[in-house]
């Protein structure tokens, strides 16, 4: 799996966290930045890394902010997005199975180390169920497709 993963300054210690979790798993990873905890505008990371997923550079997402809502906002504009903010197992295991969620979105201030990495690894390994499950999912591309989002 390749996996991208970006963060604003809010979301930086927690990322370089992650990231290393990940490494150990075997998860191939791209970061996208920030670096440094000087404040950057959670858009300038969100909207590229999102159009790299939606695009097919990468299997799945993964940002990080204050909250991770700031960064769901902008992801989910992107067509073809379904970016879920997840602070616990149970939401993590339902953005994947009946969301198909290809981005999740944590925040680095309220979230512990700990509960991060227990919340990634659920949402990495989880599949998504299909199902009646599919067809909302469809309904949701279909309200893409209408607007004409390209
Ligand atoms: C930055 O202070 C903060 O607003 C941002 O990280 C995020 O929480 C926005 O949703």
């Amino acid at each position: 799996m390749r996996v991208v993963i970006g963060c604003d300054h809010a979301g930086v210690k927690l990322k370089e966290h992650l990231k290393k979790y990940l490494k150990n798993w075997g998860v191939e990873v791209e970061d996208m930045g920030t670096f440094e905890e000087t404040p950057v505008d959670y858009p300038d990371i969100a909207f590229p890394l999102a159009k790299k997923v939606a695009g097919g550079d990468f299997d799945r997402g993964i940002l990080i902010c204050g909250t991770g809502i700031g960064m769901s906002i902008v992801a989910n504009k992107v067509k073809g997005i379904r970016a879920a903010v997840c602070w616990d197992e149970y939401t993590a295991q339902v953005a994947r199975t009946h969301n198909d969620s290809n981005i999740l979105c944590l925040g680095g201030r309220v979230l512990s180390f700990k509960e991060a990495e227990r919340i990634l690894k659920i949402w990495i390994e989880g599949n998504f169920e299909g199902g009646r499950h599919e067809r909302r999912v469809r309904k949701i591309l279909e309200i893409e497709r209408s607007r004409g989002d390209g």
